[in-house]
């Protein structure tokens, strides 16, 4: 019989969001009535359309496709120049980042498990609790970890806790790791790491010749104008950290599908024999070997997010969400809980009524006001006694997320 890669079966339940929306089904099978009254706020999908720049772009895209002598066939494995171009013009102006360190991707989930291909085994891995799940599950698929232990952490991870204490940046570890996975503006605190607290993580890994795979798929909702939007902006990055970027969030990608991440050629790694090698050509071996890259009419919509109109078009949606995210923030606050993020993210962290956990809380919000959150839990042990609210939805849906919560606090339990 053949064999099945064993680290699967390591993996605890279900993913978190299939995980979510499964409960959902079960609740609606009982309750079948409350079905017209769901809102969901738990995956961070977005609810609003594609721009018009990007759905003008795609349109002429595929009027293209449609013309022999306009027709294009595989694409550069990595991505066109035009949109690898346009990235840096937009994202990386002033930095020092070339188009071909820039690999496009269908996304930042599927980069953030691929880069475990060019990676190898025996790394100290370092992972912020609560965490974006797809770190910790990629690794255990790639046997990286060793089984998980009743509270769902794993053996063979370094568990970085992220509370509100240290502002949900993890403090500076005090023993060596050589690979750390960091999420900034945060998945799913909401929280926002500053220059000096980055500077510090680079300072770390190029003292102990460590990773960062730095996560910035939330980036475009930054509004404090000191704050980092890419880790290029630190001295000495370039040595040692990768990005990894999405347009789901940005330009409601998440149906379409792109994303990109940056390999500086000065990153490298080691062979067990100790020679260091570049990780960027390994990454683009990998890229070109197992993909031939994301369809020409989705890498011109890409592109278009970064025209002018893209751009105009696209800050008002954020702006939108943000906004949800504000009302969100007030409303838990004007029933008496504590609230964090928010601000700089999509996503707004909140703590728990005394005496109810995260499922529990999950629960109430599902059965009593028909409203779907994250449970914090499901991030991290670090995240038990929070759950998320997303604030992508529409702005209706968000208020009738703050009425209901404040008619459930009104109500006698
Ligand atoms: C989330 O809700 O945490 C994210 O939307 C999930 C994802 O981006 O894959």
């Amino acid at each position: 019989m053949t064999n099945i890669n064993d680290n699967y079966l390591k993996l605890r339940g279900a993913y978190l969001f299939p995980e979510i929306a499964r409960r959902v089904t079960a609740f609606l099978e009982r309750e079948p009535a409350a079905a017209s009254r769901i809102v969901r706020c738990g995956i961070g999908d977005v609810t609003e359309p594609l721009v018009p720049a990007v759905l003008d772009a795609m349109h002429a895209a595929l009027d293209e496709m449609g013309r022999r002598e306009t027709f294009r066939g595989y694409g550069p494995p990595l991505g066109y120049d035009f949109l690898r171009e346009a990235i840096v013009a937009g994202d990386f102006d002033g930095l020092d980042i070339a188009p071909d360190e820039v690999f496009i991707s269908d996304g930042s989930k599927t980069d953030c498990g691929a880069i475990l291909d060019v990676l190898g085994t025996g790394n100290r891995t370092g992972i912020t609790d609560p965490v974006y799940p797809v770190y910790v599950d990629s690794n255990v698929m790639a046997g990286h970890t060793g089984e998980a232990r009743d509270d769902g952490s794993y053996d063979g991870l370094t568990y970085l806790p992220c509370t509100a204490d240290n502002g949900f940046v993890p403090a500076i570890p005090s023993a060596p790791l050589d690979l750390v996975y960091l999420c900034y503006p945060n998945n799913p605190t909401g929280g926002m790491i500053t220059r000096e607290q980055l500077r510090a993580w680079v300072d770390y890994a190029l003292e102990h010749d460590a990773i960062i795979l730095y996560d910035v798929a939330y980036k475009d909702f930054v509004r404090e104008a000191d704050a980092p939007r890419s880790i290029y902006e630190i001295d000495g990055a370039r040595r040692c950290a990768m990005e990894f970027h999405s347009f789901s969030k940005n330009g409601g990608f998440t149906g379409v599908r792109c994303g990109y991440t940056v390999c500086p050629r000065e990153l490298a790694g080691r062979t067990r024999g100790g020679e260091e090698v570049p990780l960027h050509g390994l990454w683009a071996r990998r890229w070109s070997t197992k993909s031939n890259s994301v369809g020409y009419v989705v890498q011109r919509g890409a592109e278009a997010l970064y025209s002018e109109a893209g751009r105009a078009q696209t800050r008002n949606v954020i702006e939108n969400y943000l906004e949800n995210a504000r009302l969100l923030r007030e409303g838990c606050r004007s029933i008496g809980l504590t609230v964090y993020g928010g601000v700089d993210a999509p996503y707004v962290w909140v703590t728990c009524p005394d005496g109810v956990d995260s499922w529990g809380m999950f629960d109430r919000m599902l059965e009593e006001a028909n409203v779907v959150v994250t449970p914090g839990v499901g991030f991290g042990r670090c995240g038990e006694g929070y759950f998320r609210i997303s604030a992508f939805n529409t702005r209706e849906n968000v208020e009738e997320v703050v009425r209901r919560m404040k008619a459930m606090v009104n109500q006698p339990a």
